[in-house]
């Protein structure tokens, strides 16, 4: 395996990096001259079970190409478990550079139906957790005057999806988090960004193939493959990305989109005051055009990955 030394003896630590996306992110990283953490509680897709040796793999799979890496079984949903994970990175290698929030889980269910058990899970690992993950490894950050934030979020929170409610809300509250950070950290030069993945693994390996417009639709997007997302996570971990921080990207296959932010769109204002009958006689008619549909995520990227 070729070896570059675009994050050279950077301490990086991978959540959830057991397998699919995470896994690619840290083989790369670890091909770039990082020193990676490779967390994963190797859970199932729902959250269940614990198996460390799915992280032990992908650090033999590093350190047999020449790299350096440890394993870490910890949960990310856990506050003194992620202190854990982050003391593991200095304790072992001296200092912490990188944090890439990547662990996920899914309990998806129809909102009416969505149980308080399957809305807490799906927030304490994704929100809850990097939250935990990122704030622990604030102070070394924060001391030495830099360190770069990546967290995955999705499509489902920033456009939507059916029967994710849990996930939507965890990935777009991720998405504020990470803007927060990038705002209250700017001046200690620490950067947080955010991607948007759409990658073939086991998450959303379990799609129905029922119709032939299914089938079809599996073959597109087994073509996106985990390791197209590991490029520019390596990119935002680097030095050479000093200058870029608040941003969501999405990556898909060979594509890698700059997403957009809430900003307002059309206005109407008034001297006297609003009434709920000039809202809408006037308001309304004014603002509909441009009110949004209930697109889902494969609506507005309705396009063949490249
Ligand atoms: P995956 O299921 O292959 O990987 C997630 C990993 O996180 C698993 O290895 C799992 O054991 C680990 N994990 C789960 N709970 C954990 C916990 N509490 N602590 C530590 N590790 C834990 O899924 P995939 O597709 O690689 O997803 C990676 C990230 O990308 C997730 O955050 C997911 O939500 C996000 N994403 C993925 C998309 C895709 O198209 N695959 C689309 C949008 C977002």
């Amino acid at each position: 395996m070729q070896q570059g030394n675009f994050v050279k003896d950077k301490v990086v630590l991978v959540t959830g990096a057991g397998g699919g996306i995470g896994r690619d992110f840290a083989l790369a990283l670890g091909r770039e001259g990082a020193k990676v953490v490779v967390n994963d509680l190797g859970a199932s897709v729902a959250g269940e079970g614990r198996d460390i040796s799915r992280a032990q793999a992908v650090v033999d799979e590093i350190v047999a190409a020449g790299g350096t890496a440890v394993a870490n079984g910890d949960s990310v949903a856990d506050w003194d478990a992620a202190n854990r994970m982050v003391t593991q990175a200095v304790e072992t290698y001296g200092r912490i550079d990188g944090v890439i929030n990547n662990a996920g889980i899914l309990r998806d269910r129809f909102f009416f139906n969505m149980s308080v058990d399957e809305w807490r899970a799906v927030i304490d690992v994704h929100l809850n957790g990097a939250f935990y993950v990122s704030r622990a490894a604030a102070p070394h950050f924060k001391s030495q005057g830099s360190g770069s934030y990546v967290h995955m979020v999705s499509t489902s929170g920033l456009i939507g999806n059916l029967g994710q409610a849990n996930y939507s809300a965890a990935k777009l509250g991720l998405a504020a988090l990470s803007k927060s950070i990038a705002m209250d950290m700017a001046k200690f030069k620490v950067r947080s960004n955010c991607i948007s993945p759409f990658a073939w693994s086991r998450m959303i390996g379990s799609m129905p193939t029922e119709t032939e417009e299914q089938k079809a639709r599996v073959v597109r997007l087994q073509r996106m493959e985990t390791a197209k997302i590991a490029p520019l996570a390596v990119y935002l971990v680097s030095d050479a990305a000093a200058d870029v921080s608040g941003q969501i990207f999405a990556v898909r296959a060979n594509e890698i989109f700059l997403m957009s932010q809430s900003r307002p769109l059309r206005g109407m204002h008034t001297e006297e005051g609003w009434t709920p009958q000039t809202v809408a006689e006037r308001v309304i008619p004014a603002l509909k055009p441009n009110f949004y549909k209930l697109d889902r995520s494969q609506d507005v990227f309705d396009w063949d990955p490249v």
